[in-house]
């Protein structure tokens, strides 16, 4: 084994962390932190101390950690057959299993499964499905993509446009022009605060509807949004958004892509959010639930309406040009296939929606009053606590004093809890693996009262 200053040096050295201040890093001016094991919802490092996850990951260990029966699945796999493509109507027992398995989860409208390796490419091939949907219809200018402010789709050059977050877009020259953003269905960051739930909700749509004309309709080909924004803030939808919003849509012949890739597979405590929500989509985008992250897979479901135009495509045009080495890769497969039983042996998705309400009330009864909470929310196994400098002028502290950062930082060290200070604003973040107990929600609740009254007295 590797002595740990070794392994410190290398990776101070070598290794260019995604999402990491790099020069910080590189000086060894921040934590290096070496994962060496995990189980259930906790995680334990080289140093053998033993931390929460209140986070799953990347909101993504939905089975929780150590699950021998996906890692089984897994080595069996290998064992068997590592790899094959899926190209020219190839495919493995796994991949066509789980395509089955995911169809039977997915709403009435979905009719096929298309398999990436993560959130980003799955968005991705969205997107170039939707153009293609629109040349195949003869409509070449049909192309823009709406997406909002605070939705988070991924980091490549079209996900990283379609992610509302000004983190994604400095430096990097994006958004690209086919990507323009609406209103984020932010309620409690509204900017008349006069203004009633269901006046907001008219509102955003009304914005929508604004943009659309603005651009012409016969420009814009599909919306993109997570049922439940995520990185941009865990912010539930106002009541009616969905319906307000895919009335807009449908007037104006636009495709909804429905980012499932945290909600998909039980986060709200329904299989997808979609189902929670009422969200009728042409396209659902699935990742890190698919295999509980025990493997790299994502995947694209496809509705019935747009696969009878990909099939007339190909029939115009000859074989679909898309598609990756690893598309349908057999062992991410085998993990989703062994994930997706796990979940329903142990009622995984009940759990995440029973226990997930009972953080999120716990929360509210321990850091409903205090004066810097300005809003607790929550859905399923998702919940925030932002923080304000006024509560009753929800006056926002000023972002230079990192008060999301301080108080999730003082968490990991006084309580060993891992929250998330969420990319922009005061937002601390909790997105545990769907297994959580009571008693396991209680030590979250308890470790963010006590860096909140120390942070903020
Ligand atoms: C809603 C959503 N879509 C897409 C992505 C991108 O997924 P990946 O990081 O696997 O590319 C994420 C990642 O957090 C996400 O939360």
């Amino acid at each position: 084994m590797l002595r740990n200053d070794q392994l410190d040096q290398w990776d101070r050295e070598t290794f260019f962390h995604p999402s990491t201040h790099l020069a910080q890093h590189a000086r060894g001016e921040s934590p290096n932190r070496v994962i060496r094991t995990a189980s259930g919802v906790h995680i334990e490092d080289r140093d053998g101390r033993r931390l929460l996850d209140g986070f799953a990951g990347l909101y993504c260990v939905n089975a929780g950690y150590g699950r021998q029966e996906i890692a089984e699945a897994i080595a069996a796999q290998a064992r068997e057959l590592a790899y094959y493509h899926a190209y020219a109507g190839h495919g493995t027992e796994a991949s066509i299993t789980l395509a089955k398995m995911i169809l039977d989860r997915a709403p009435a409208n979905m009719s096929k499964v298309y398999f990436g390796l993560g959130g980003s490419d799955a968005n991705e091939t969205n997107v170039k499905l939707v153009w293609y949907y629109n040349n195949v219809l003869g409509r070449p200018e049909k192309k823009k993509i709406i997406s909002r402010w605070r939705g988070y789709h991924g980091s490549g050059l079209m996900t990283g446009s379609l992610t509302g977050l000004e983190l994604f877009h400095k430096k990097f020259d994006l958004p690209l022009s086919q990507v323009i953003h609406t209103e984020a269905p932010y309620y409690y960051r509204r900017k008349d605060l006069n203004q009633t739930e269901a006046e907001f909700v008219a509102h955003c749509a009304a914005e929508l509807e604004r943009l659309i004309d603005r651009e012409g309709a016969d420009t814009i080909a599909a919306f993109i949004g997570e049922p439940v924004l995520g990185t941009g803030g865990i912010v539930p939808p106002p009541a009616g958004y969905w319906q307000a919003i895919q009335k807009v849509l449908r007037k104006h012949d636009i495709l909804l892509i429905a980012d499932e890739v945290v909600t998909g597979f039980g986060r709200l405590g329904t299989m997808f959010g979609s189902d929670h929500y009422g969200i009728e989509a042409d396209l659902i985008t699935i990742a890190k639930g698919l295999t509980s992250a025990y493997a790299p897979l994502s995947g694209s479901i496809i509705s019935d309406r747009v696969w009878k135009v990909l099939e007339r495509g190909t029939d115009e045009n000859g074989v679909i040009g898309h598609g990756w080495t690893y598309s349908a890769h057999p062992i991410g497969a085998a993990a989703g296939v062994a994930n997706l039983k796990l979940l329903d042996d142990l009622g995984l998705v009940r759990n995440a929606g029973e226990t997930g309400a009972y953080l999120t009330q716990a929360m509210r009864d321990a850091l409903g009053d205090h004066p810097n909470v300005g809003e607790i929310r929550g859905a399923g196994m998702l919940a925030a606590v932002e923080l304000v400098e006024d509560r009753a002028a929800r006056r926002f502290f000023d972002p230079a004093r990192k008060v999301g950062i301080q108080i999730a930082g003082a968490m990991l060290a006084d309580s060993g809890v891992i929250a998330r200070a969420m990319p922009q604003g005061d937002i601390i973040g909790f997105a545990p693996p769907f297994c959580l107990t009571r008693a396991e929600a209680d030590t979250i609740v308890a470790a963010t009262r006590n860096a909140v009254t120390k942070i903020l007295g």
